[in-house]
This record gives structure tokens, sequence and C-alpha cells, in this order.
């Protein structure tokens, strides 16, 4: 099981909805794919209904419950390919941790997800942004990065500071993570100021290595937007809506993206 964090040096860039709407993609794909949620907030878990009496990642961190009885599948409609959904839910209670995450060296999470090495092909972790114990325990649990972000000089800055933080991890044999990419979200399909930044982002120059810009992203949609408004605490797109057919093609890209890495690291 190979596991990619999503993860942004800013706030409320789109990583929780980019989890949510990219894992069914990848199933449908024929990955057997499961969702970690590693944020208090429970955003994910809102999406998909999970309820507050559900096992969850903290009741299988602190031994409570067996880590498989923990897990939520997810129904997908229609076919997959043989493709499978699963989620591992956060709670509130996360928060509770922090302490115990510090001192246990922020290994918690990735030896947790041993348990489940061979029962799936991919997990996607969803976490805050901001550098905590619960963010650092995440990372340690992760593969690669995907950083999601929306354009902009100030969003640049944060991941270059991001991407800085990572190789000093990495200066650390624990820690395994290398940045996979970055997917921008709310971007307006044509901009020249978009193409400026993707080609700033490219340039290894300004951030001391080569990150990859992903060809697609997410546009703004007003309808995702306004989701809260209407009481619908969920960011699952329509599949047939403009952000949902972006979201397939990035999912179609990252795949290609990790056959590519493993091609690498095989070689
Ligand atoms: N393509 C889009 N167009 C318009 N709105 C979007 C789009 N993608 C995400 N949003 C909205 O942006 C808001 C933030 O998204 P999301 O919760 O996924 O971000 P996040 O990075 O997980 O935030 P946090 O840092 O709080 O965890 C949500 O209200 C979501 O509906
Ligand atoms: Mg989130």
């Amino acid at each position: 099981m190979h596991r990619t964090l999503l993860w942004t040096g800013k706030g409320g860039t789109g990583k929780t909805s980019s989890v949510a709407n990219l894992g069914p993609e990848l199933a449908y794909r024929g990955l057997r794919v499961l969702l970690v949620g590693f944020d208090s907030q429970a955003h994910l878990e809102a999406t998909y209904g999970i309820g507050p009496d559900a096992l969850t990642v903290v009741d299988a961190l602190t031994g409570e419950a067996e880590p498989h009885a923990c897990l939520h599948e997810i129904p997908l409609p229609g076919s997959t390919h043989g493709g499978t959904l699963h989620l591992l839910p956060s709670t509130r209670r996360l928060d509770d941790l922090s302490p115990a995450l510090a001192q246990r060296d922020y290994a918690a999470l990735d030896e947790l997800l041993d348990v489940f090495h061979d029962d799936f092909d991919l997990a996607l972790i969803d976490t805050v942004g901001a550098l905590t114990p619960i963010s650092h325990t995440a990372a340690r649990a992760a593969d690669t990065v995907l950083f999601v972000m929306e354009p902009g000089a100030y969003e640049a800055l944060s991941l270059g500071e991001r991407l800085g933080e990572i190789a000093a991890y990495r200066d650390d044999d624990a820690w395994r993570m290398q940045p996979l990419g970055v997917i921008f979200t709310r971007t307006p399909r044509k901009s020249s100021a978009m193409q400026t930044l993707r080609e700033h982002i490219a340039d290894a120059e300004n951030f001391g290595a080569d990150i990859y810009v992903f060809e697609h992203h997410t546009r703004p949609q007003s309808s995702v937007q306004t989701h809260a408004l209407q009481g619908r605490p969920t960011v699952l797109v329509q599949p047939d809506s403009n952000v949902g057919r972006d979201y397939r093609a990035i999912a179609g890209e990252l795949l290609d993206r990790l056959v590519h890495l493993h091609g690498e690291q095989n070689a």
C-alpha cells in the first residue's frame, strides 16, 4: 500500500475536497483505496456521513478497537473494475491524543497503517494544514506528499516553506515522504497569471528541487462553494459537473504519476 498525504502550507485550499473526490475516482479505476481522516475537524467524515458513534482512528491508535473494525466501507454506485473504497475516520477526540502522538515520536499512524499494508493499494491521508503533532504524525506515515494549493504568491511562499521543512525531516531516516507534485484548486481554466505561477513552481531554482505541477486542476464552481450554505456538510461533487470532470482528470494523472514513481524506484 502506497501512502499519499494531501497537504499544503495554508488552510482551506481544498485538501479534504480532493481526498473525498479523488478517492472514488481512483476506486473506479480499479484501485483498493483507503481514505484516512487525520484532522479533528472531521470534515471528511461529515462528507461521508460518518456519525459520532463510529469507531475511528483514535480507537485503533489507543487499542480500544481492533484496527480492521474501525474501517468503514463506502459503497460505490455502478461498476468499479474491482476497486473498493474504505474510510478510516477521524474524530474530535484526535486532539486529546496530541501529547501521546508527540511522545511516540509521531510514529503512531505510520505503525497503524502497516496493519493494512496488504489490504489496499493506496491510502490518501487528509490532515490539517498547520504544523502540529497531528500533521507531523500524518506526514511521518506518508510515502509521498501531494500539495493542494490555490494559485497565489502567498501560497507559493507557503509551498516553499513546507518543501524546506520536508527536506529537513528527510535528513532524519525515519521520514520517507517525497513530494509527488502540486495540484491547483479553484483555478480558472485559462489564466495567464496561473501560467506564470506554474512556470515559477516548476523551476527547480525557486524551490531547490523539481516540483511536478499537475496539468489538470479544479475550476472554481459556485455549487461547490455554496454547498454549506445549502445545509449540506459535503464536498462530494456531482460526477457530471465541471469539478467532477476535473477530479476525474486529476485522478488519471495521479495514477500515472504513482506508476512513474514506482518505476523509478524499481529501476
Ligand atoms: N473547485 C472548487 N470550487 C469552489 N469551491 C471549492 C472548490 N473546491 C473546494 N471548495 C470549497 O472550499 C472550501 C474549503 O475546502 P476544503 O474543506 O476541501 O479545504 P481544506 O484544505 O481541507 O480545508 P482545511 O484546511 O480547513 O482542512 C469548502 O467550502 C469547499 O466546498
Ligand atoms: Mg480539510
